[in-house]
């Protein structure tokens, strides 16, 4: 692979270590190895601006908790960004996870890959002072509807989503492709899958998968992730154009609820 490929993400983070994480660790580690995308953290505190290294104080307007200063962010995102437009990347967006943003999907982290280089701004305490977010940042993302105690599991959740994602990090080409949620699956949940032995626990393997019938399986499978998706996700099923077989499928789901 070529560098020009490389992914840059830089993070500015009070927690840098907390992405060893991911840099050490299985896929995304692999992805390092192979330089489909490269890490670099920052650490506002090396970029206070007192002998005491604050990196944070008191809410104006009084309240609990600390909010994170704006000058320290902003010299940490500068450097991050000079380092992106050095590595070539032409205009690095800034991403600030937040809860206060709408969750992200698959087509958002599809999306999000389209750039050659991101900036990721972590907050803690009860935030970031809000000029440093207005003049900044570029986009807001948040993973879900829940507060963590900070935006560096966020960006790993954001960016372990991503590199999975680039040629070649996967083993196998084809396992994100098939993936739940993917274009491919158009949206769908995935379908159930089986391994050795044929017998587990007095449960048997489905006969269509041992079928050695392709076509078999393929329907199988379609027809277990329709299923999955009606009962888990039903949100997933509305407004769309079904095929034939897919129309086929799904009324043979509901003969057999009827059924039971
Ligand atoms: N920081 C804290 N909670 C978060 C969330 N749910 N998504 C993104 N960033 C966060």
């Amino acid at each position: 692979m070529n560098t020009r490929e490389t992914k840059r993400y830089d993070v500015v983070t009070l927690f840098p270590e907390m992405f060893d994480a991911i840099a050490d660790h299985g896929i995304t580690r692999r992805g390092l190895d192979e330089k489909a995308w490269e890490l670099q953290c920052w650490n506002p505190r090396e970029f206070a601006v007192n002998a005491y290294k604050t990196i944070d104080d008191r809410p104006y307007g009084g309240g609990p908790g600390m909010v994170m200063m704006a000058e320290p962010l902003n010299a940490a995102l500068d450097a991050a960004i000079k380092r992106q437009v050095a590595q070539g990347v032409a205009k690095p967006k800034v991403v600030y996870v937040t809860p206060q943003a709408k969750p992200i999907t698959d087509a958002g982290i599809r999306d999000l890959l389209k750039e050659d280089g991101l900036v990721f701004l972590c907050g803690r305490y009860e935030g970031i002072d809000e000029r440093l977010i207005q003049q900044r940042i570029d986009l807001e993302v948040s993973i879900g509807d829940y507060v963590l105690s900070g935006g560096e599991l966020a960006a790993m959740v954001l960016i372990d989503a991503m590199v999975r994602l680039l040629p070649g990090v996967l083993n196998d080409g084809n396992s994100a492709v098939e993936d739940s949620f993917s274009p491919a699956r158009d949206g769908l949940l995935d379908h159930p899958h089986y391994t050795r032995p044929e017998v587990w626990n007095g449960e048997s393997v489905p006969a269509a998968l041992m079928s050695g019938d392709h076509a078999r399986i393929e329907a199988w499978r379609r027809k277990q992730a329709l299923k999955r998706s009606l009962a888990r996700r039903p949100d997933l099923m509305q407004n769309r154009a079904w095929s034939k077989q897919d129309l086929k499928l799904l009324d043979e789901i509901q003969q057999e609820q009827k059924k039971q």
